[in-house]
């Protein structure tokens, strides 16, 4: 997963195309590149490891109105600059994001016909086949090659023949069109031009296209015209990345926005509801889809399903449900649950479902994203745009609209009235979980040399536990893991002397007392214990090493309110450890490879 962006106007093409860039970061930042054509129109490329920021420092100020640029997540090749995009061949300078799944066979037939290749990369593999195969037919030949390639690819590239004009092609993989006054734009991801339009066309898959300064010809790959479907996309733009110290922090303590926008938009929309008793009544299993963090929220989507409607749920972590030869119907409906909405394996988990004849309910932050297009229910999380890598107010908007659902799902009248209006308070409660920034952040620098940490929970605290583990070891690269309370005396234990810090997290009344339990079989053995709760005073008489109080509200709200802190914690450490919490090595914000 990479991110494409590419501009043709009057403007300076490098700043639109770099600015745009860094608004894609969050697809991965592992390496930049940058193709144009000079003030001369000769085809110049400029690449560098590292962030999008290295590459400005060394590409800003260039001339050229034309320009495609991209940001790397490697999967193909190390993130050195030989491997980053854009790859020249010949005629062609060329950015991809996706995978070419059979580039090996590729490759070795262009290297029988004498091809030198500079990189380890799929995509210059995909260069080099356009240039061997062109004869003097731009289009004819990019068909030819979408033909040939296997797998995912959104592609966007300049050929020296056509020196107002960037060429795209879209299977599996976003790619956008922005349309201005005598400017056109390229992006995986339209937030990176909609500070200047917001007319969008998006590629469907099998497309390809021409793009100048006075818009888009559509095709299929068999060079037949398309109709070019102009959309509407009026985006929340989060400005220059510059200027936010850190998105981690900013984006945790716009939870309670988040979570006031996301309820009050789910609670206007008639025909959402509507629409969301008719698929559920129809149905009688339901199964909850994710990876990662939207995969933890499933979890907790699970509990509140079961404990307020009674509800059978299943949980599957979409990178395996496609391999389990799951069983699903036209009884089932699958609720899959992405930030993004672009994450491969739960993409292909839809398209698996839908396959079977479910019902496919998409819980997203992006309304336009491609998870939507496979879902027959959209239920939008309002957190606005998500930039940090790691998920933070997006995880609270999931699991508020689990307990949306619920509420209208439900069918006792005093149960739904005590859930609307738990819901009320909860942005109140959530601002009151973020007063504890100052004393975590000293207890971040107290624990932050710690050799591992454990996170501990009953019930609902159980899957907060796994988010607060998940947290941790992504933005502070320390070992953690999260449990069920009572399952570390079945092995863990092991693991827990001085050196260890185990978060216990209480703030489910029935299973308070038994969670205590087993923080004392850790403090016995010399474990550090810092307790997240609601009971103070229970936590006093307990007698742990630190302490994070927090409001008191109802079992169900609690995940909202509670990982607040854990999220907070994890970002401290990461700060107090040296690390970039919004930019962890290794990962990045949206994986849409399998
Ligand atoms: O965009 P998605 O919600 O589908 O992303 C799923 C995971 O990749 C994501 O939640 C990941 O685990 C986060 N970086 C965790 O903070």
């Amino acid at each position: 997963m990479c991110g494409i962006t590419g501009y043709i106007g009057k403007r300076k093409a490098c700043q639109v195309v770099l600015d745009g860039l860094c608004m894609l970061e969050y697809r991965g930042y592992d390496s930049a590149g940058i193709g144009l054509f000079d003030e001369k129109g000769k085809m110049q490329v400029a690449k560098k490891a590292g962030f999008v920021s290295g590459l400005k420092k060394l590409a800003y100020d260039r001339q050229g109105c034309c320009a495609v640029g991209h940001t790397r997540w490697a999967t193909h090749g190390l993130p050195n600059t030989a491997n980053a995009h854009p790859h020249k061949c010949g005629r062609f300078c060329l950015v991809h994001n996706g995978i070419a799944e059979n580039f090996a066979g590729l490759k070795s037939d262009l290297q029988k016909k004498g091809k030198k290749f500079l990189s380890q990369t799929d995509s210059e593999v995909i260069c080099a086949l356009l240039d061997d195969l062109y004869d003097g037919d731009v289009l004819d030949t990019m068909g030819r090659v979408a033909k040939m390639i296997k797998g995912s690819f959104a592609i966007a590239f300049l050929c020296n023949d056509f020196k107002d004009k960037i060429f795209v092609i879209k299977k599996n993989s976003p790619l956008a069109i922005g349309l201005g006054k005598d400017e056109s734009f390229v992006a995986s991801d339209p937030v990176a031009f909609a500070k200047y339009t917001d007319k969008t066309v998006y590629l469907k898959d099998n497309e390809m296209g021409i793009v100048d300064k006075n818009g888009l010809q559509l095709f299929d790959f068999c060079k037949n015209k398309k109709t070019v479907h102009i959309q509407n996309t009026n985006l929340f733009c989060d400005g220059d990345g510059q200027k936010v110290k850190s998105f981690t922090k900013k984006e945790i303590f716009e939870i309670p926005r988040a979570l006031r926008h996301t309820a009050n938009d789910f609670f206007a929309d008639d025909k959402i509801i509507s629409k969301t008793i008719d698929i559920f009544s129809k149905n009688d299993k339901v199964i909850l889809t994710g990876c990662g963090t939207a995969y933890n929220a499933c979890l907790v989507g699970k509990y509140t399903w079961e404990k307020v409607l009674r509800l059978p749920v299943q949980t599957e972590l979409a990178s395996e449900f496609r391999y389990q030869n799951p069983i699903v119907d036209k009884n089932t409906v699958v609720v899959a649950v992405s930030q993004s909405g672009e994450t491969a394996d739960t993409l292909q988990a839809t398209k698996l479902a839908k396959s079977r004849g479910a019902k496919v309910v998409a819980i997203t932050n992006v309304s336009h994203s491609s998870i939507t297009k496979n879902a027959d229910l959209v239920l939008h999380t309002k957190a606005g745009q998500e930039v940090a890598v790691a998920a933070t107010k997006s995880y609270v908007t999931q699991i508020l609209l689990f307990l949306c659902v619920a509420s209208v799902l439900c069918k006792q009248s005093k149960a739904v009235k005590e859930i609307k209006k738990q819901i009320d308070d909860l942005p109140y409660l959530a601002s009151k979980a973020l007063l504890l920034d100052d004393k975590i952040s000293k207890l971040a620098k107290e624990h932050c040399k710690k050799q591992g940490v454990f996170f501990v929970g009953r019930g609902l605290d159980y899957p907060l536990a796994t988010e607060g583990s998940l947290k941790l070891k992504e933005v502070t690269y320390m070992h953690s893991q999260g449990f069920a309370a009572g399952e570390l005396k079945h092995g863990s234990l092991a693991l827990v002397d001085k050196n260890v810090l185990v978060v216990g997290i209480v703030t489910q009344k029935k299973v308070a007392d038994k969670t205590f339990n087993a923080l004392h079989e850790v403090s016995s053995r010399g474990g550090k214990v810092l307790v997240v709760t609601q009971f103070e005073k229970m936590a006093k008489e307990f007698g742990a090493d630190g302490l994070l109080c927090l409001p008191g509200a109802t079992d169900l709200l609690m995940p909202m309110i509670a990982v607040i802190p854990l999220q907070l914690f994890a970002y401290h450490v990461s700060v107090a450890r040296g690390i970039n919490p919004d930019k962890p090595r290794n990962l990045a914000k949206s994986v849409t490879v399998e």
